[in-house]
């Protein structure tokens, strides 16, 4: 399936908004209560309202139960064991380290997973509360503005279940039986929007990316592999419920948003290819794939051309952001996700177009991630726009895509560029209206200096200094990027930038 393109028989699915109930109005009622100060109420101290009722969300626009405001979870040192994989059983056993850039009465984490059974704050016990039906993880103990703690989390059992609000499958933890023989069921993460917290206790929005190191124990025959660079394997003793278990660790140095986090265990086969001088100062990235038992020829063969993809991207977006990139394909009936530095490919999906859409990613969505999900076009806009530049780089007309995508809208019509519900996110606004947009900008400005305005932002050169310097750079919004237009192309490119994020009817084809 093209996540540009959905099939219309899963447009049916648009209006379930199962989500937002009891949770949202507790909610909106504390900062309705409290307005936009927290309480000054320590938890430690009997408080008036509730534990819940003191944690303001970070307030996006389309979840507005998602994350904590003021909290910066800075790493998550994750790791997970699966001793069947293929189910949904697991177990975690995770270290955040979590900043408060103000004070904060209490602490509180997104997780739909399983029971927490131990909660440490610094190493020492903590008191906590599980809120399941709102998906809450609450540390009663409160962090002054400026300190950093780590919190340790253990869990057995299950993964949640969160079903996507719009499309008729499920976010976040993947679990795909072994079908006939192919050697052993598979486990993956897909998380965008906000499937992460099935599985991993998160501070759960893109706004608070982080580093992650993910260390997975898995049975002998399984392969597992994580976002970033693996550094370590070794033979974890045996234990009664892991014999002949093997543990991988994976680093990931640079921040990323939660739902970027790539999860793949299962009977996978490793392919490397030759590494690629695309990183920074023209550093080697290395290149490997990981494929299913039994994928074809006709499938593996797009892959081949992922270095190419690499180059011909880097040239339009600067350096790859990343040590390390490959993709991970899935038998899953699910749409491609930009997983970091390892995309998630369904099968279905594993054309060079969808290749070159999830690599831009990389780029746009991974390194440069959103401030609010309303914003996501920024995300798909960019990708989408790639898919023009790599036509071009074959040798095609990109022009002739411009147009499709321009037919596409005014059939199907359109909307301004932020999203006002979650099911505008993946839309074909979000997409075709997006890469228009900035192929209006290119018009505008001559390729050149187009070239310098995509490179200075993939470097988060719109974004705004904030509290949280070492990872503000990386967080845009789309008036940042009106305002790095303006500053960058001057103030004709803004307007025309301006009429495609806002005009409610399609603006002139460029
Ligand atoms: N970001 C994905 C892509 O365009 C698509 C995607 C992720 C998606 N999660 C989704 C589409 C949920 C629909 C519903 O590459
Ligand atoms: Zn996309």
């Amino acid at each position: 399936m093209r996540p540009a393109d959905p099939p219309s028989s899963l447009r049916a699915y648009s209006l379930r908004r199962s989500r937002r109930s009891r949770w949202v109005r507790w909610l909106l009622a504390g900062q309705l209560l409290t307005g936009p100060l927290l309480l000054p109420v320590a938890a430690q101290t009997a408080p008036q309202l509730s534990p819940a009722a003191q944690v303001r969300s970070v307030g996006d626009t389309l979840y507005p139960t998602l994350g904590q405001a003021g909290l910066d979870a800075v790493h998550y040192d994750v790791h997970l064991t699966v001793t069947q994989p293929g189910t949904r059983a697991l177990s975690g056993d995770v270290n955040v380290t979590l900043r408060a850039r103000r004070s904060l009465p209490l602490v509180s984490l997104d997780f739909l997973g399983p029971a927490v059974t131990v909660a440490l704050w610094n190493g020492q016990p903590v008191p906590f509360r599980q809120d399941h039906a709102a998906g809450k993880l609450l540390i009663l103990r409160a962090l002054p503005a400026g300190q950093e703690a780590r919190v340790t989390l253990r869990y057995a059992g299950v993964a949640g279940v969160l079903p996507d609000p719009v499309f008729p499958f499920t976010l976040g933890w993947q679990a795909v039986p072994d079908p006939v023989n192919v050697g052993g069921g598979a486990n993956f993460a897909f998380s965008e929007p906000d499937g992460a917290r099935t599985f991993l206790p998160v501070n759960d929005h893109p706004s608070d990316p982080a580093t992650f190191t993910v260390t997975l124990t898995v049975p002998p025959g399984t392969t597992a592999v994580a976002s970033g660079e693996r550094v370590l394997v070794t033979d974890t003793p045996d234990t009664p419920d892991t014999p002949g278990a093997h543990t991988v660790t994976f680093d990931q140095k640079q921040p990323i948003p939660t739902y970027a986090l790539a999860v793949h265990l299962g009977p996978l086969d490793a392919v490397d290819s030759p590494g690629v001088p695309v990183g920074a100062g023209g550093t080697l990235v290395a290149r490997r794939d990981y494929f299913p038992p039994g994928t074809t020829d006709a499938v593996r063969a797009p892959y081949r051309r992922t270095g190419e993809i690499l180059k011909a991207l880097s040239d339009w977006f600067g350096p790859y952001p990343f040590a390390t990139y490959g993709s991970a394909v899935v038998t899953a009936r699910l749409p491609a996700l930009e997983t970091a530095t390892l995309s998630t490919m369904p099968v279905t999906s594993s054309s060079e177009r969808v290749i070159v859409h999830e690599t831009a990613h990389q780029w746009f969505g991974n390194r440069v991630t959103l401030r609010d999900w309303s914003d996501v076009w920024l995300n798909e806009g960019f990708a989408t726009y790639a898919e023009l530049l790599w036509t071009e780089h074959q040798g095609q007309d990109g022009q002739v895509l411009a147009d499709a995508w321009y037919a596409t809208l005014q059939r199907r019509g359109t909307r301004p560029l932020t999203a006002t519900t979650q099911g505008e996110m993946f839309d074909s606004s979000a997409y075709q209206r997006g890469a228009l947009a900035l192929h209006a900008l290119r018009r505008q400005a001559g390729d050149d200096a187009f070239r310098t305005f995509l490179r200075g932002y993939a470097q988060g050169g719109a974004a705004a200094p904030s509290a949280a310097p070492e990872r503000a750079a990386q967080v845009v919004g789309t008036d940042d990027l009106l305002d790095y237009t303006r500053r960058t192309l001057g103030e004709q490119a803004a307007r025309v930038l301006r009429d495609w994020v806002q005009s409610s009817v399609l603006p002139p084809a460029p």
